[in-house]
């Protein structure tokens, strides 16, 4: 419907360019929510933002992060296609420390990027479409955290 149409027009843009945008998102996370940096092995070697955000293992979880977003734009019609995967991606972030309340400021940092990327384009329409795609995936990751 018009929701899926909003989002495949703003990410057609987006992800051409997907790790700066990652970039911004994640930056924008560490700065809401320093302490999530911890979870990353490669923070241990830095301490500080600025280091660990040009160090390729930093890069390699944007990256991943984005194929994943990108992977649930182009899987509108069938989402729950992706609920094995993401189930299991929920697992691995369990194990590495992540808790579930932290996808709030995730969305957050999401919709920062958006509208500092988008500009204009960023309405509330579009805004909402994404926050709906976006609970879905993090209730299917949240499926990872049950006994
Ligand atoms: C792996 C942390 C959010 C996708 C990892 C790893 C860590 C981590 C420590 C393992 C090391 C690595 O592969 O770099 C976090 C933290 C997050 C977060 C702290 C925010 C609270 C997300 C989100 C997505 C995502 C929102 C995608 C929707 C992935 C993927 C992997 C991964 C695809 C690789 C899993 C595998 O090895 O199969 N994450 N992550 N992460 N993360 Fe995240």
């Amino acid at each position: 419907e018009k929701d899926k149409g909003l989002i495949r027009d703003s990410w057609e843009s987006l992800g051409k360019n997907k790790v700066p945008h990652g970039i911004v998102m994640f930056t924008r996370l560490f700065e809401l929510d320093p302490a999530l940096l911890t979870l990353f092995s490669y923070s241990t070697n830095c301490g500080v933002a600025p280091e660990c955000l040009s160090s390729p293992e930093f890069l390699e979880h944007v990256t991943k992060v984005m194929l994943v977003i990108d992977a649930a734009v182009s899987h509108l019609d069938d989402l729950h296609t992706l609920e094995e995967f993401l189930l299991n991606l929920g697992r691995k972030h369990q194990a590495v420390g992540v808790k579930t309340q932290s996808f709030a400021v995730v969305g957050e940092s999401l919709l920062y990027m958006l509208q500092s990327s988008l500009g204009p384009a960023y309405t509330t329409p579009l805004r909402q479409a994404w926050l709906n795609m976006y609970s879905i995936v993090v209730s299917s990751m949240t499926r990872g955290w049950a006994k």
